[in-house]
């Protein structure tokens, strides 16, 4: 081998590293429920000094701020407080798109100045035909906005404009979701709004130097935050877009999320008051699904495949579940009192489907405090029945996907929360 042969495939290896961590991680997984520790789950409302809160009051002010913190300081990092700059600018406007049922404008957003500058670009969708103000999805997509919404004359999203790296081709990295059925969501009469995940963060451990993050001072503590926080944060600033929008109906903001942007929506809709639904679609691992059932992914493995989503401080817990002093129920209760779904599929056992349910009655008791409801049973209801208690839920027949079928069960869901 000469020398520059020896130096491809050192950096070849180099490149590899991750990717074989991601495979390797997949073994050894627990898909057997007579396998599952005994594990005592924490009780939401029981605050850190073990008295227990009994009033919608004193769960807004002592136990709400001290789980948000628990869980930023310990999981997902914690989201900066400063300021960016931040500027929107429409590219298009087409009046008559979906053959005249909607307005169609892409809008890139700018954080930052200069050199630093991020950008990530939003296609929105607004239905013609409505009466007064409309509810709105926002949604971040995984293939590029194109792809998502069909239309091929769409702008490339600024992330596919930049160089293929290794995590690209690697099977099983990236996420897939079938289209989204943009015609449907507009004819339903509430409008859409997606744009590339990776604009935000790109979705590999280098990729923190093109993460809004870096815009912001750097933090090198075991509770800065990484890609999950920047997501979030992400989603939020397209809320601040979506809200000066006279077509927008303020009271109406969903955030909606697929698997890795599933646990992304919940964090984000557990920290931004403004989203009043807040839908967390096959998000598993670190999303909706109890990490203390170790079934399916666990904090080990995930931490190991993705160590650029959650905090370092997140990694205390590889192989020591019963250790963390809180579950992901309690990250569906911040939701509280507004409208929380999570939703399973039936062949998605990686997610934990039954973890994910569990996570959803396990928070009722926060909603009970408002005199809402949740799932009233711990057992699952069967395949393809929708639960519309002020938390949903439904497990679609079918794979991992963030499907039309999906789609059609969130809109009923809002409809209702929305007395439409
Ligand atoms: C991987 C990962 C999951 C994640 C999923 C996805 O399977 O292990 O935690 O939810 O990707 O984002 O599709």
């Amino acid at each position: 081998m000469n020398k520059v042969m020896i130096r491809r495939s050192f950096l070849f290896c180099f490149m590899c590293m991750p990717l074989l961590a991601f495979a390797q991680s997949k073994r050894e997984v627990n898909y057997d429920e007579s396998n599952i520790p005994a594990y005592v789950l924490p009780d939401v409302l029981r605050c850190e000094d073990g008295r227990r809160v009994t009033t919608a009051k004193e769960w807004e002010k002592r136990r709400r701020p001290e789980l948000l913190k628990m869980l930023s300081e310990q999981e997902y990092g914690v989201t900066p407080r400063g300021k960016v700059k931040t500027s929107y600018e429409v590219l298009t406007e087409r009046p008559l798109a979906l053959g005249g049922k909607a307005t169609m404008r892409e809008v890139m957003m700018t954080f930052g100045v200069g050199v630093n500058e991020v950008k990530a670009l939003m296609a929105v969708y607004v239905p013609n035909q409505r009466k007064g103000r409309v509810p709105v999805f926002i949604a971040y997509n995984f293939q590029g906005n194109r792809y998502v919404t069909g239309d091929t004359t769409l702008l490339p999203s600024p992330h596919m404009l930049r160089p293929l790296h290794p995590h690209d081709n690697l099977p099983g990295w990236r996420t897939a979701i079938e289209p989204f059925p943009v015609e449907n969501i507009i004819d339903r009469g509430y409008a859409l709004v997606t744009l590339l995940y990776e604009d935000i963060c790109p979705d590999y451990p280098e990729g923190a130097s093109r993460s809004v993050a870096s815009l912001f001072p750097a933090e090198e503590s075991g509770t800065a935050w990484q890609a999950i926080g920047a997501w979030a944060w992400g989603s939020s600033r397209v809320a601040d877009w979506v809200c000066r929008q006279p077509w927008v109906n303020r009271k109406q903001l969903i955030v909606i999320g697929h698997s890795r942007q599933g646990k992304a929506a919940l964090w984000a809709g557990a920290q931004d008051e403004r989203f009043q639904v807040v839908i967390s679609n096959n998000s598993g691992c670190g999303g909706a699904a109890l990490s203390k059932r170790q079934f399916g992914e666990t904090v080990g493995i995930i931490n190991g495949s993705f160590p650029h989503w959650f905090c370092r401080n997140f990694r205390n817990y590889n192989d020591k579940e019963q250790n963390l002093p809180f579950d992901q129920h309690e990250l569906v209760a911040l939701v509280a009192p507004r409208h929380a779904y999570v939703a399973s599929a039936s062949e998605d056992r990686w997610a934990d489907q039954k973890g994910e349910y569990l996570a959803a009655y396990y928070a009722s008791p926060v909603w009970a405090l408002y005199g809402m409801n949740g799932p009233s049973s711990a057992e699952m209801p069967p395949v393809g029945q929708q639960v519309m208690t002020d938390i949903g839920y439904h497990m679609r027949p079918g794979k991992h996907s963030l499907a039309p079928y999906d789609w059609q069960r969130y809109m009923d869901f809002c409809d209702k929360v929305f007395g439409r």
